[in-house]
């Protein structure tokens, strides 16, 4: 039988991304140290990029429910040397029981996932960044209840978080505000496969309004430092500060996926501030990748 894995939001239904975050809420407000589902469960890390929040949550939930986890540098392994993916995947699918992979290309992970025999997990890649929008809808709907219906504002790169959450968009059905500078819209594949649900707007303050959530994320991306200053100049209007949050709806909430750059994307104002919930958003990680590992591991 095939595993079942997560590469992609799409690879959920609405019921189950719901329920997912249910879960995840649950295990958050219900943490029970005797409760081990992954007993003796070993997954394997592979990254290929640099990470804080999903090596250290990944680990922990491992480790919250009697797993372990293993962290492998592509330096350090034979992958780093040319090992062909496909016989990566087949030798370390045949020793643990998942593998999540942070990678610069996402067909990396799709190609590892149709070679390996246990569930796989993108934690991460050029173009999309599931994990995390597990724990940022966990987020809203801990705050403000189901999401449907609502209006998102993705302000700045048409990046990995930004395919992310038009995915999100798709299967939870809210709408998606979109404000990116011109030459850093999203990929259009994406963009068509979500129809009406994705608007696009020319300016920031106006994609802002109406948002019950504003959402975004790093000028450049990991793998993209040495455009910096170029992006610096192109994303100037492009920066989420008190004006953008004023434009929004009144009890609107801020969200970024972190690590930030106060002073660039988001003010320190806005970040900071009360309408920001950064800093439950990256703990819930935990909790939502907890709920992912039971799904995918124990079928449940
Ligand atoms: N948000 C996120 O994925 O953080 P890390 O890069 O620290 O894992
Ligand atoms: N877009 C960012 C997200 C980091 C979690 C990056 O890819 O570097």
């Amino acid at each position: 039988m095939n595993p079942r894995h997560f590469i992609s939001l799409l690879d959920l239904s609405g019921d189950e991304f719901r329920a997912l975050i249910h879960r995840a809420i649950y295990l958050k407000n219900h943490r029970d140290p005797d409760y081990q589902p992954l007993k003796g469960k070993v997954m394997a890390m592979i990254f290929e990029k640099s990470s804080t929040r999903t090596r250290i949550s990944f680990e922990a939930g491992m480790a919250h429910f009697g797993g372990s986890a293993l962290f492998l540098s592509p330096r350090d392994t034979q992958l780093g040397r040319g090992e062909p993916l496909q016989d990566s995947a087949k030798v370390i699918s045949s020793m643990v029981d998942c593998i999540m992979l942070r990678t610069d290309r996402h067909d990396t992970v799709t190609t590892f996932a149709e070679h390996s025999s246990v569930p796989v997990i993108n934690g991460l890649t050029d173009q999309q960044h599931p994990c995390q929008l597990l724990a940022d809808m966990q987020t809203y709907f801990e705050q403000r209840g189901d999401i449907q219906g609502k209006t998102v504002t993705w302000i700045g790169d048409g990046n990995n978080m930004c395919h992310s959450y038009i995915h999100a968009a798709m299967v939870l059905d809210f709408t998606l505000h979109i404000a990116s500078p011109e030459g850093y819209y999203p990929d259009a594949d994406i963009v068509a496969a979500a129809g009406a649900r994705v608007k696009f707007f020319d300016t920031a303050i106006a994609a802002a309004e109406h948002a019950d959530l504003i959402v975004t994320d790093v000028w450049a991306s990991m793998g993209q430092e040495q455009e910096q200053q170029l992006r610096e100049i192109a994303f100037r209007h492009y920066q989420v500060n008190s004006d953008i949050m004023k434009a929004a709806n009144a009890d609107a909430l801020f969200m970024h996926c972190l690590p930030a750059h106060r002073g660039e994307e988001v003010t320190a104002e806005v970040i900071d501030g009360p309408q920001s919930i950064v800093f439950a958003e990256a703990e819930n990680r935990l909790h939502a990748q907890k709920a992912l590992l039971e799904f995918l591991i124990c079928g449940k």
